[in-house]
């Protein structure tokens, strides 16, 4: 049987990506698990991947993929379409996070930071969106977070990327539903991944200490985030949205959230930003057509 859908996704080395990848190869989606030096620290991990690959006959293949470096995205899409014909959707997935209170976090960090889950975003979303435009058709899914939602002091400065990622991607999400293409994000709570052995910390340790007992925000933040979930729920949240048709999956999909915050605050903004399209003479963005349609 022919796999159903091509799909691409970013940091596979570990965490959702790597889950995501498996669970979408079992369901007939012919999938390129992105990791980026696949010759030195990511060897093992692309040789577990390939090896699951061979041993279930998945439709799965590693592919090396530096989300920050311009050559490599460009390769790593030629590569996948040369390979498969084209690309219906892509997961930009890869990430990172930062603990700590925002003064003490260095422009260094906040660079590095902005560059992994904001820049490379755009670099994904520019290497793919000509080749999707000129099918009229395409699925891009976002890994962002609920703290790019609602504000988590201590770890402002990854909230701080994943609001810029959540603000970037609605934007993309009405410019792109003229060209028949989807874009959605997925936010995850607190799940049990890499991402904590993974997390920088704010460097500048005298400034955080020098808060006094307001040191303590990221400490107590990281211990209520509470018992982290399986990663399982993310990847089957990615592949529901694969499966729904297109231009009815929705924005925003939350996922392992405590609380109903997120799911609350995603239905409101979705009313208000319908009357400040209206407001601009944007509506009919909120409308998905196929780029015929479009045209018409
Ligand atoms: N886990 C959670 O609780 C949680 C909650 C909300 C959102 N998220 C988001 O979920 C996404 C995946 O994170 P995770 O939790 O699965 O953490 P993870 O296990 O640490 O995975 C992060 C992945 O991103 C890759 N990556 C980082 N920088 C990269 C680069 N420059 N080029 C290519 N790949 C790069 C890592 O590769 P290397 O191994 O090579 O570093 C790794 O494969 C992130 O966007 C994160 O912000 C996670």
């Amino acid at each position: 049987m022919p796999a159903e859908k091509v799909v691409l996704i970013t940091g596979c080395s570990s965490g959702f990506g790597r889950v995501t990848a498996e669970t979408l190869a079992r369901k007939n989606c012919r999938v390129f698990a992105g990791m980026r030096d696949i010759k030195g620290r990511n060897a093992s991990n692309s040789r577990e991947v390939q090896a699951l690959a061979e041993k279930d006959s998945l439709p799965l293949s590693p592919i090396e993929l530096e989300v920050n470096d311009d050559a490599s995205v460009d390769r790593a899409v030629a590569e996948v379409i040369r390979a498969a014909g084209h690309i219906d959707v892509l997961v930009n997935n890869a990430g990172l996070t930062i603990r700590g209170l925002a003064e003490a976090v260095t422009l260094e960090q906040v660079r590095r930071i902005f560059e992994t889950n904001v820049f490379a975003v755009q670099r994904m979303n520019r290497a793919v969106l000509p080749h999707m435009r000129k099918r009229g058709s395409g699925l891009l899914i976002h890994i962002s977070s609920q703290a790019g939602r609602v504000v988590l002091p201590g770890l402002g400065m990854y909230g701080a990327s994943k609001a810029a990622l959540e603000a970037l991607v609605e934007s993309y999400h009405y410019e792109l539903a003229g060209e028949g293409i989807d874009c959605v994000l997925v936010q995850p709570g607190a799940y049990a991944t890499a991402i904590g052995q993974n997390a920088d910390k704010a460097a500048d340790e005298l400034r955080e200490e020098s808060y006094g007992s307001g040191s303590e925000i990221p400490k107590t933040l990281v211990a209520n985030l509470g018992k982290r979930r399986d990663p399982q729920e993310v990847a089957d949240a990615v592949s529901r949205l694969i499966q729904s048709p297109a231009g009815k999956r929705p924005l925003r999909t939350d996922v392992g959230v405590t609380g109903d915050f997120v799911a609350r605050l995603n239905k409101f903004t979705d009313e208000i930003q319908k009357e400040v399209l209206k407001v601009f003479g944007l509506l009919p963005l909120t409308k998905f057509r196929s780029r015929a349609e479009s045209q018409k």
